[in-house]
């Protein structure tokens, strides 16, 4: 049954939470809880709140953690210009790497006059050691894939693609499984929640090569093109996918979009600095002691990450050079170790 109203959801919610007191009165114990390691003090969960919580493959769990409540919100109480508004207000700027504001991206594409745009979640995370993309898509797929709704719905988009690296097979599956079922329920297809308001999402599965990450290189590949960038203006905004105003935004971009629409913009305005506001995951390898996938608020400093949260250094070596953002990040030195870990300080050093 499709659902229309968030009694709808509240109905499912309910059951829902039920049937999971159940499953985990059942289920054989994985861990040992001396097993699992306690978040430290600078640690917060928002974007992996979901994660390990819910059961990915069941849509309904997803909305017994009010999941699809913020498209309801955005589609039935709010109108497109609406939903940019608070995007803007949240400063919720691009995870992938540029730190673009997305709500802006959003503003230019709602003003292209066309009756075909795109929307497309960029899941290649091709750098190598990353896998914070990775967890969100395996453990809580309908994040994602509210959050391109939302998106599409603000700038007119009636398609929207999922471009998810093949080396993610369980990522891949989960996706195929989050979007028959998001369908099946009425949030994909055609007049979404009763409103009027038509999207669809189709996966495409990247071929492991790392430049199909850059957006236009991106496009070229869903084209059934050589995935080679090209120079930009046009901005895919403007002249994207098969030359159609187009929106691509970075997974944990568009997993916050949910949060922001159903808890408000101030509330997503709590974590972060001054000019970089929200949380951000990072995936941590090499000589510390903690190594593994890590939430933290934007702006905290290299040194907490390295020595509060990772535990230092491992069998007592000295601190050499921290190496950040994949292979077009830089490697930083010890004096430099105070950095907050925001768009402008990471740039600037
Ligand atoms: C060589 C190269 C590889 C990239 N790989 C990725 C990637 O794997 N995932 C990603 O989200 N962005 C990647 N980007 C950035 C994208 O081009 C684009 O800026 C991003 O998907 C926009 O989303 P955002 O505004 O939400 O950050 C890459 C950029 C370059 C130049």
């Amino acid at each position: 049954m499709p659902v229309q109203t968030l009694d709808d959801l509240k109905t499912i919610k309910e059951q829902s939470l039920v049937k999971r007191a159940a499953r985990l009165a059942n289920a054989p114990a994985t861990k040992q809880e001396s097993e699992i390691r306690p978040p430290t003090p600078k640690e917060v969960r928002v974007i992996l709140a979901r994660c390990g919580v819910i059961d990915p493959e069941d849509i309904n769990d997803y909305i017994a953690e009010d999941g699809y409540v913020a498209l309801t919100k955005a589609l039935t109480a709010m109108t497109p210009r609406q939903v940019i508004d608070e995007v803007l207000k949240s400063g919720l700027r691009g995870r992938g790497g540029a730190g673009f504001p997305a709500g802006k991206k959003w503003e230019f594409a709602a003003g292209q006059k066309s009756d075909d745009k795109y929307m497309i979640c960029n899941a290649d995370e091709g750098d190598p050691g990353a896998f914070m993309n990775r967890s969100v898509l395996e453990n809580d797929p309908h994040s994602v894939l509210e959050g391109m709704i939302i998106a599409g719905y603000s700038f007119g988009a009636h398609q929207g693609y999922v471009y998810c690296r093949a080396e993610y097979p369980i990522a891949v599956k989960r996706m195929r499984l989050a979007i028959e079922q998001a369908r099946a329920l009425g949030f994909l297809g055609k007049n979404i929640l009763g409103t009027g308001f038509n999207f669809d999402v189709e996966l495409r599965m990247g071929a492991g090569a790392f430049v199909c990450g850059e957006e236009t290189a991106l496009m070229a590949s869903i084209e059934g093109k050589r995935g080679e960038p090209r120079p930009r203006p046009p901005f895919p905004a403007v002249a994207g996918l098969w030359g159609k105003p187009t929106i691509i935004n970075n997974v944990e971009t568009l997993a916050n979009v949910g949060n922001i629409i159903r808890n408000g913009a101030e509330w997503f305005m709590q974590f972060g600095n001054e000019k970089n506001k929200g949380t951000k995951t990072f995936t941590l390898a090499g000589d510390v002691v903690r190594t593994g996938l890590i939430e933290v608020p934007l702006g905290i400093s290299l040194g907490e990450v390295v020595y509060e949260i990772a535990g230092g250094i491992k069998d007592g070596k000295k601190f050499k050079a921290i190496q950040t953002g994949g292979p077009m990040g830089g490697c930083i030195p010890e004096h430099l170790l105070e950095t907050p870990m925001d768009y402008e300080s990471l740039g600037a050093v």
